[in-house]
């Protein structure tokens, strides 16, 4: 059996992770090291197993044999506990993104690599079938060279960037990479003979600000602070639903860090973007933009592929087809694509762990690595530093990515 610890015992950390690990025959949460003693408590409750709990990540590392860690604490924290569990020769898989900043994900695969330690990155989307099904068609040559990419992401769950740790730029990097570090991963692997090379984006707060609040206000009864003790928490359409604050967040667990999920999203600080969009050029003569709206009532992942031979239609939600229209001939084609296995999104986070366990086992490489993780992470940085400066980005300003040691792992 596979030792494994946690590190970060929230809802990613346990609720994907630590009931995957948990589910498995060949592998098992040992430990949990997060802040809050309170919610590693309720997490081990929540497997229904018995394990050690730190509220300090080098006590853990210090103390237990353990064949791997998964990262999944806020973003701005990945840095310094990678850096930790390799310190302490431990293979690490770090949810998305690697880390906030180029910089940051440059020091974690140099000390790995020096290590000879594994680093994996929580790219679950690489696991969807309809994204592995058009990696597939573009490899294959369907669509000819590749041109074109576009993306439109809607989330209907964008309450959940703006109510919690995920609002502040300091704390995940901005949205671009935060969220949108999958997307650009996805590019960057569909574009796998391509680097990007520079990057332009615009974003701003459009509705979830005060001036956007969707119901009419007694001014002797304020807004907020927080869903939960809000007076229009019936009226808000907005409001953080009870059931997404979770049991692993209740009383006892905002007792100890005072670690709030539904602060009022049309007041709080928040300094990140709910639309924008970001365009991508690459080095082979691919450009690929992506369209990031936190606005809607639906969730989805809308792709258009071109190549000069074809283009690619395809969404992420309804992913029993894949649409092949060649560029000459009136009919398109409908490639069929095998259900999604059974797990988080659309299947694709027991495959994560499925190939983090095989990677600990063989040593084989994952299926997302440092590289991956630097390349999207890169991506994102220039978006943000482009909205927030209004100029475009390159790069190389950021890193360089045709460092042999930054491809090595
Ligand atoms: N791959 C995906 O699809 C996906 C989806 C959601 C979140 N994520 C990523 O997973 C990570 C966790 O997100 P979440 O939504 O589970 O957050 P969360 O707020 O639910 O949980 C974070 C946990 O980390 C703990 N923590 C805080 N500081 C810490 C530190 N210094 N060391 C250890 N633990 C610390 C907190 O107490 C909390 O229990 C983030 O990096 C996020 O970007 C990935």
């Amino acid at each position: 059996m596979l030792k494994i610890g946690i590190i970060g015992a929230g809802s990613r950390g346990i609720g994907c992770f630590g009931k995957l690990v948990t589910g498995r025959d060949d592998a098992e949460v040992t430990a949990l090291a997060d802040p809050n003693s309170a919610r590693m408590e309720a997490a081990a409750r929540m497997l229904g197993r018995k394990m050690n709990f730190y509220t300090s990540v080098e006590e853990m590392l210090k103390n237990e044999h353990l064949d791997g860690v998964v990262i999944t604490s806020p973003d701005y924290t990945h840095q310094e506990n990678a850096l930790l569990a390799i310190k302490y020769g431990v293979h690490v898989l770090v949810d998305k993104p690697l880390a906030t900043t180029a910089a940051g994900c440059e020091r974690i695969i140099r000390a790995a690599r020096k290590k000879n330690l594994e680093v994996s990155v929580g790219f679950n989307l690489r696991h969807a079938p309809v994204l592995m099904k058009i990696k597939d068609l573009i490899d294959s040559g369907a669509i000819g060279n590749l041109m074109l990419i576009e993306n439109r992401e809607f989330y209907d769950g964008g309450r959940t960037y703006m109510s919690r740790w995920n609002r502040k730029y300091e704390w995940s990097g901005g949205l671009w990479v935060h969220k949108g570090s999958h997307d650009f991963d996805i590019f960057n692997w569909w574009n796998s003979s391509g680097t990007p090379v520079r990057v332009s984006a615009f974003a701003g707060v459009n509705a979830l600000r005060p001036e956007g609040i969707p119901f009419d206000i007694d001014k002797d009864k304020p807004v907020g602070p927080i869903c939960s003790q809000c007076a229009y928490k019936k009226a808000c359409p907005d409001a953080v639903p009870e059931a997404a604050r979770g049991s692993l967040f209740g009383a006892e667990a905002v007792e100890v860090d005072g670690y709030v999920r539904d602060k009022c999203l049309f007041l709080s600080d928040k300094d990140t973007h709910d639309n924008g969009v970001a365009i991508v050029e690459y080095d082979n003569n691919v450009r690929a933009s992506h369209i990031e709206c936190f606005i809607c009532n639906f969730t989805d992942r809308r792709y258009t592929i071109i190549g000069d031979r074809g283009i690619i239609t395809a969404s992420l939600e309804t992913p029993k087809s894949v649409t092949l229209s060649p560029r000459w001939g009136d009919e398109d084609h409908i490639i069929h694509v095998p259900p999604a296995p059974e797990g988080g999104h659309g299947g694709a986070d027991p495959g994560l762990v499925a190939r983090f366990i095989e990677c600990l086992k063989t040593g084989n490489l994952s299926s997302s690595t440092g590289r991956d993780g630097i390349r999207s992470v890169a991506v994102g940085e220039a978006a943000e530093k482009s909205w927030r400066e209004h100029r475009m980005v390159e790069i190389s300003e950021l890193a360089d990515l045709n460092d042999p040691v930054l491809q090595s792992i």
